[in-house]
């Protein structure tokens, strides 16, 4: 018995996986050509698995902002925000923030894992009671096991099951707190907000909505979903992230709440690591002006996401539920989810794999996230080989329209 030896199973899985072709878990790009193309293996390849969903990584004005930043201010705080890590950027950028959802304040984190870590566990004490829904991320089931909170999962995106869990509480002291989010990050389906809202305010609970996936995607100022079906006023704490449609890294929680400054000297995962650098912050407070001020970044997420979506519904695919910028396909096995994936990539693919236990319902996922700076040919590039792979491996039984070979043409060179 080694130390390690808890993960044989572990080890054992992860062998099987790599024989299937890579090692998913250790895919590594040459170079990254831009928001959409990368170098692996020696080739191009088209990214279709990179949450980049506004394509701002490569933005002139934010790298510009970046850049600039560092020069200005080093290349790292070394430091807590409540110690020596706040700068004058970082302060703006929580200004911006809360500028940008209309709320009276923000705080920013150094990952989107920490901002759920922080308030979670923060605003969840021992007496009260964390209601989840069952398929949330895994930083927000991170966040219950830090917390003293008692935790109770309620089926997803049910609305009446949550009810049910709630009615349970009725006569024990404490808080509900309700925490869910706007898009889910594996099937790409949206949370049932109106519903949860509306269960919230008849019972009474505070309600925290994970917007990680929808922030920039989905709202016609790119608030996310909760502006989407304006539920905003109901929503006690949004979360989110600045390493999807921003472009960068770390996470941030804006809220009405009028003591919200307390949590800055409450919640350890914002005080005990150092902050974002200048360079991070810099750029994402150009990022949060490029979404601000242009919509058609988020309309044309949509549109790009509405066709893949559609295209591989109509060809036969069992997608999620419904067309945002992840589009699950499911696969009938974990092997074949292999194969798949390890055949888009041969092609010039790159999507992710996402296996149980990481997926609800222990489903094997292909999980494409779409970009607005796809161009309309490498959707329809990636449209015809992930097909032709469906065909080629039985996903899809109809008979090709174009072979595999045929469709690797379209692959840039
Ligand atoms: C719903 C959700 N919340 C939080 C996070 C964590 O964000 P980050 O990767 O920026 O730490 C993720 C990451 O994928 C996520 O999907």
């Amino acid at each position: 018995m080694t130390l390690l030896s808890k993960f044989d199973d572990l080890r054992a899985a992860l062998q099987a996986l790599a024989a299937g072709g890579r090692n998913p878990f250790d895919v590594r790009f040459e170079k990254i050509s831009s928001a959409t193309e990368a170098v692996l293996e020696g080739r191009p390849c088209l990214l279709f698995g990179t949450n980049n969903y506004l394509g701002l990584t490569f933005d002139e004005s934010c790298i510009a902002a970046s850049v600039s930043t560092v020069l200005a201010e080093g290349t790292g705080t070394t430091g807590s925000r409540i110690a020596n890590g706040t700068y004058g950027d970082h302060v703006l950028l929580e200004r911006r923030i809360a500028d940008f959802y209309g709320k009276r304040a923000a705080m920013i984190f150094t990952t989107g894992y920490q901002a759920n870590l922080g308030l979670i566990s923060t605003v969840a004490g021992r007496d009260d009671q964390l209601l989840i829904d069952a398929d949330s991320h895994a930083s927000i089931y991170d966040a219950c096991k830090l917390s003293a909170a008692e935790i109770i999962r309620f089926r997803h995106n049910d609305a009446g099951d949550l009810a049910k869990r709630l009615g349970r509480l009725e006569g024990r002291p404490g808080n509900r707190i309700i925490v869910t989010e706007g898009i889910f990050s594996m099937l790409g389906d949206s949370g049932a907000l109106r519903e949860i809202a509306h269960v919230k305010r008849e019972m009474g609970a505070t309600l925290i909505v994970d917007e990680a996936h929808s922030l920039g995607t989905r709202g016609t100022r790119g608030r996310g979903v909760c502006e989407d079906l304006g539920v905003e006023s109901d929503v006690d704490f949004v979360v989110g992230t600045f390493s999807k449609s921003l472009g960068a890294i770390g996470g941030f929680v804006v809220s009405d709440l009028p003591d919200f400054e307390l949590l800055r000297i409450a919640c350890r995962p914002y005080m005990f690591t150092a902050s974002l650098p200048p360079a991070v912050v810099g750029s994402v407070i150009a990022a949060l002006s490029r979404i601000s001020s242009d919509a058609s970044l988020g309309e044309r997420v949509r549109r790009n996401s509405g066709k893949l979506y559609r295209a591989l519904a109509q060809e036969g695919f069992a997608v999620g539920p419904e067309p945002n910028a992840i589009v699950a396909l499911k696969m009938p096995d974990r092997e074949t989810a292999v194969r798949f994936w390890n055949r888009l990539l041969d092609q010039g693919v790159y999507t992710n794999l996402a296996l149980p236990p990481a997926t609800p319902g222990s489903l094997s996922l292909i999980r494409c996230s779409i970009s607005a700076a796809h161009a309309e040919a490498q959707i329809e590039t990636a449209l015809a080989i992930i097909i032709a792979v469906g065909r080629e491996l039985g996903v899809l039984d109809s008979e090709p329209k174009e072979t595999l070979a045929q469709v690797a043409e379209h692959v840039p060179a």
